[in-house]
């Protein structure tokens, strides 16, 4: 597949190098082409730099990996607005979420999913990767207490949910669909309220939940007979 990153942090290094290391063509652009040139050089030999104009036209799949503050200028920069990514895949990593407050950038607005895909004419926006922090997403694979990682997905497009799914696979986790598009907004408050746990509360958002057979109440309790 050829993939285009747009930006050149750690969630572009981090992911670049796993789908470089599972057979994929990269073209990675940010705002420095030092920057770009030398995440290039790291992500090896089926990886290039080139400027934003040069991404937008290379990737089938293209991952936006810039702060969220960043995002209009970048999507500007690529053309998006006149349809430069229009039919391209692009992932939605990004977590608008304000720091040490842990809420969201933008409460009462869209998500930032929803947003990106107004200025990314006619592109298949997916939300994905948001959840879990750069080093995660360098393991390989994420495997914690013997279970894969999984991985949920919100978008609209079958064919573009196909496509992030297989590259979530690449990196040994397991692809879960989420619903659409509408719903991204459920997981960019789902990262905030997370990372709030985590951060502020030192807390293991995972203990928070319970397993699956408990989900619906007790099995066999009294809310499971017929
Ligand atoms: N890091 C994580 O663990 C993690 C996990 C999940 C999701 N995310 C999300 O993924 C996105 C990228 O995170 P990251 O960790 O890769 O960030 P990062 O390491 O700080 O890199 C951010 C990238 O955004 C670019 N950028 C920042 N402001 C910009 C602007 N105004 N215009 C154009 N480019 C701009 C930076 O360019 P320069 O290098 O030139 O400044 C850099 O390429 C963020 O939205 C973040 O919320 C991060």
């Amino acid at each position: 597949m050829r993939i285009s990153i747009l930006g050149t942090g750690n969630m572009g290094d981090a992911l670049g190098t796993q789908w470089a290391r599972a057979g994929h063509e990269l073209t990675v652009a940010g705002r420095d082409m030092d920057k770009a040139a030398a995440l290039a050089r790291r992500l090896g030999p089926a990886a290039r730099a080139g400027t934003w104009a040069e991404a937008a036209a290379f990737g089938d799949v293209v991952l936006l990996a810039v702060r969220d503050h960043g995002i209009p200028a970048v999507l500007e920069a690529v053309g998006a607005a006149d349809g430069a990514l229009r039919g391209r895949v692009l992932i939605d990593c990004t977590n608008p979420v304000v720091p040490g407050a842990f809420t969201l950038v933008e409460p009462h607005s869209s998500s930032m999913a929803a947003r990106i895909a107004q200025r990314a004419v006619g592109a298949h926006v997916i939300k994905a990767f948001n959840l879990c922090h750069a080093d995660v997403w360098r393991m390989t694979p994420p495997l914690f207490h013997g279970r894969p990682l999984s991985v949920p997905l919100c978008g609209d497009d079958r064919d573009a949910l196909s496509t992030v799914s297989s590259l979530v696979s690449d990196l040994g986790c397991v692809p879960v669909l989420g619903g659409g598009l509408e719903r991204a907004g459920l997981l960019e408050s789902t990262a905030a309220f997370m990372m709030g746990l985590w951060i502020n509360a030192g807390a293991d958002a995972q203990a928070v939940l319970p397993p699956l057979e408990f989900a619906m109440g007790e099995p066999g309790g009294l809310n499971d007979r017929p």
